[in-house]
């Protein structure tokens, strides 16, 4: 997920019209999904650029990347247990990635050391596998995932509960969870990013859970980080205008106790609850179409 900046967010939120991105190149016949993105836009809605808009050649690319990402996690899934150090969950990914063709797109991903992200309890998110991190009874672990197949990339996480965990800590990654789907069901064609945002908000807090405001969702099958952010909190509707051929993730960090988070000093990646209660993500790829969103990394 990438760091929100408050400026962006709240003038996206908030100003209905920054300028004009839907634009129809010159001789290019008008479709009409030009006409409707052109007729919001003419109304003051923010659109994506036209580039945001996946082919279908790309999205069947992003559709089998999807699959090592996909395999992946299952893999994680059967063997995960108390005793395993997140190294060892590292190696399982690397291995698998590798062995279907794919490239495992953390590791090198500025200067990101490992080819997966496991984040235990406390942490966040981009939390460093390591062989002295070794999982016990009770641990709740988010596990991200994100493979490049012939350039495409997918990006999923999911969370593990080890053994037997607290009642607690049970609702929190069940409620992550139904955040994450509530958030995908509020996007619609032509609606706004917005939607997500408040759905997920209304969720969380309705179960007593906060919503980490500093990481987001984001755009991507071309590259790792496209646009658009994908917001997770927010009280209001807004936002850029959902437009079929759409392709980005939806991962929302919902923790415990309170929103703030910090960034580990010591390795500059793994990133904290402040007040060091849990925090549960789960994060799928979908793709836009004409009758709401389709998952294609899980
Ligand atoms: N997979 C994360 C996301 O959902 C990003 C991880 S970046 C890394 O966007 F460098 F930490 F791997
Ligand atoms: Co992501
Ligand atoms: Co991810």
């Amino acid at each position: 997920m990438i760091v929100v900046f408050f400026v962006i967010l709240r003038s996206e939120m908030r100003c209905r019209k920054i300028k004009e991105r839907w634009i129809v190149p010159n001789g290019h016949p008008i479709s009409s999904l030009d006409r409707r993105a052109l007729e919001l836009q003419a109304q003051g809605y923010l659109l994506p650029t036209r580039d945001m808009i996946k082919t279908p050649e790309q999205i069947g690319g992003i559709r089998r990347s999807s699959k090592v990402t996909i395999g992946a996690l299952d893999l994680v899934q059967r063997e995960i247990r108390a005793g395993m150090s997140t190294e060892d969950i590292n190696k399982l990914v690397h291995e698998y990635t590798i062995s279907h063709g794919a490239i495992p797109a953390p590791l090198n991903y500025d200067g990101y050391p490992k080819s997966v992200c496991t984040s235990l309890n406390e942490v966040v998110c981009h939390g460093i596998p390591s062989e002295e991190e070794v999982l016990m009874d009770g641990d709740i672990i988010n596990v991200d995932v994100t493979s490049i197949l012939d350039g495409y990339y997918s990006d999923a996480s999911r969370m593990f509960i080890i053994g037997k965990t607290t009642p607690q800590n049970e609702r929190l990654v069940c409620v992550a969870k139904e955040c994450l789907l509530a958030g995908a069901a509020a996007a619609q064609p032509f609606g706004q990013l917005g939607d997500i945002a408040s759905a997920i908000t209304t969720l969380a807090h309705h179960n007593g859970f906060s919503v980490v405001r500093d990481y987001c969702g984001h755009g991507v099958g071309l590259e790792f980080h496209e646009e658009p952010d994908v917001y997770h909190y927010g009280r209001r509707g807004g936002g850029m205008v959902l437009i079929p051929g759409m392709v980005f993730t939806i991962e929302p960090m919902i923790n415990l106790g309170s929103w703030e988070v910090f960034i580990d000093e010591d390795d500059g990646w793994t990133v904290v609850t402040e007040d060091e209660l849990p925090s549960a993500q789960w994060e799928h790829t979908f793709v836009m179409t004409e009758n709401g969103l389709e998952i294609l990394a899980y």
